[in-house]
């Protein structure tokens, strides 16, 4: 377990994410509220890359897989089956000496005698349960018949909408049901950026499965879900397959994995794989009387499946991408002085802006006018920038700075001014080496597809 603690690369990268418009402060211009974020233009391609990959290769790559999306506020009785309104609680401690509230995990204990990790005060009160759920009200009383909560995960939808989709898909089992959507828990902490937050997205696959499948297919989930973190460029020694001990772990999972990732304030839990067995569906099926049972033809028998769930947090995701993308080296600047370079070496496939496009001279017609028709070429197949401004250096280092990892620049071969046969061709450079190669824009459009996809 790394307990490296890198704050200085931390502050360069909130400060990058602000400065470059990938993720700003919630109601900023008000002071903020604590634990909420707003993405900027950079920033919301970036996490619906994430999204999109993830889609694609759990749903449309599958044909053992079908999408769902619910809605965020639910009848509260799911809650109260899931187990939720009594048990989703952290236990907290209040310090009567400077009134703030810890969790009981986070008071020190020196000496035997218990402290405040604020004030280092001795005057605590016993933990209690404060439930992270946010309540609110439906309709125009706010009286107790009319409470629920905004929802603290995604999956509750899938448990309840189980039998729906079964039906009308025709599936036999494994069968999977995965959705995408927002989450809310009051944190008491929320801290380290975007990672623990109070409003956050979450992508889970619900994998229903026969009882006998169950510790197979939590190994099957656990690598699947490896191999889609290297696939989005976290290299594999980053990441950290964490078996979660017996007294961790929820009372009906049978087992449970934590994929754990070198964030540079530590290393901490990207996404849980977990066997939950036939839990959820089981409750389900009490609290509501309806059956949630499912008809094996083969055996003729009913049961209730279980279920494994790999569940991925998408703003924790997208903070580690951008943590593992930030990096500063050596290039040259105008003059062919050596600078710092700041780049963000996103895989092709999630960066969120894929090729820019850079007339040499802006003042030239025949230069503008090419390269604004490369950008429509290239536009109905990826996110595109022009940028005309500045000298071509400075241009190479703002698209470095966010990340894009291809830039064409139009330049007098391109008009064959120089020499006729190289006239329709661009330079393409890319981000990582810097290098440049030739290429005839005809062929571009295809290159970069296949280098993105
Ligand atoms: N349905 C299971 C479930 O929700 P969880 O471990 O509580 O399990 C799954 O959450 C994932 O959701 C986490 O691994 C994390 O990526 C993300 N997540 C949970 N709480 C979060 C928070 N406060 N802020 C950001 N992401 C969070």
């Amino acid at each position: 377990m790394s307990d490296k603690h890198d704050w200085q690369r931390m502050e360069k990268i909130v400060s990058l994410c602000k400065r470059r418009g990938f993720i700003f402060q919630s109601s900023e211009i008000y002071g903020g509220l604590n634990g909420l974020w707003d993405y900027g233009p950079l920033g919301v391609e970036l996490k619906r890359n994430l999204k999109n990959y993830w889609w694609r290769v759990m749903v449309h790559e599958r044909d053992d897989v079908v999408g769902m999306d619910g809605a965020i506020l639910m009848n509260r009785a799911v809650w109260r089956a899931s187990g939720h309104e009594d048990t989703f609680s952290d236990p907290m401690v209040d310090c009567r000496t400077c009134k703030v509230r810890v969790r009981a995990d986070q008071v020190i204990e020196k000496k035997g005698v218990q402290q405040c990790p604020n004030c280092g005060g001795k005057d605590l009160t016993e933990p209690r349960a404060f439930n992270l759920m946010f309540k609110t009200y439906v309709g125009a009383t706010e009286d107790e018949p009319s409470v629920t909560y905004l929802r603290p995960e995604t999956a509750q939808s899938i448990f309840v909408q189980f039998k729906n989709i079964f039906e009308v898909s025709r599936k036999k089992l494994p069968f999977g049901i995965a959705q995408i959507g927002k989450a809310f828990r009051n944190e008491i902490n929320p801290r380290n950026f975007t990672f623990r937050s109070r409003e956050f997205e979450q992508m889970e696959l619900e994998y229903f499965c026969r009882a006998e499948e169950g510790m197979k297919l939590l190994d099957y989930w656990l690598a699947e879900r490896l191999k889609f973190y290297e696939n989005i460029g976290i290299p594999r020694e980053k990441l950290h397959a964490r078996q979660v001990p017996d007294k961790e772990r929820a009372f009906y999972s049978k087992g449970t994995y934590d994929i754990e990732y070198d964030f540079p304030f530590g290393q901490q839990e990207l996404e849980g794989v977990a066997y939950r067995t036939d839990y959820d569906l089981l409750q389900h099926q009490k609290a509501s009387g309806k059956s949630l049972e499912y008809f094996d033809e083969e055996t003729k028998r009913k049961f209730i499946p279980h279920v494994v769930e790999p569940s991925a947090g998408v703003d924790r995701t997208v903070l580690a991408l951008i943590c593992q993308a930030y990096a500063e080296d050596k290039a040259l600047d105008e003059k062919g002085k050596m600078e710092t370079r700041v780049v963000l070496r996103f895989h092709p496939r999630i960066a969120p802006v894929k090729c820019a496009v850079f007339p040499l001279l802006k003042n030239k017609e025949s230069l503008v006018t090419k390269a604004k028709e490369i950008v429509d070429v290239l536009r109905p197949n990826m996110t595109v920038f022009y940028d005309e401004s500045g000298a071509i250096g400075r241009r190479y280092r703002r698209q470095d700075e966010i990340g894009t990892p291809f830039g064409v620049t139009v330049d007098f071969e391109t008009l064959g001014e120089k020499d006729r046969a190289l006239r329709d061709t661009v330079t393409l450079r890319d981000r990582d080496s810097m290098k440049q190669e030739r290429i005839a824009i005809q062929d571009l459009s295809a290159i970069l597809r296949e280098r993105i996809r």
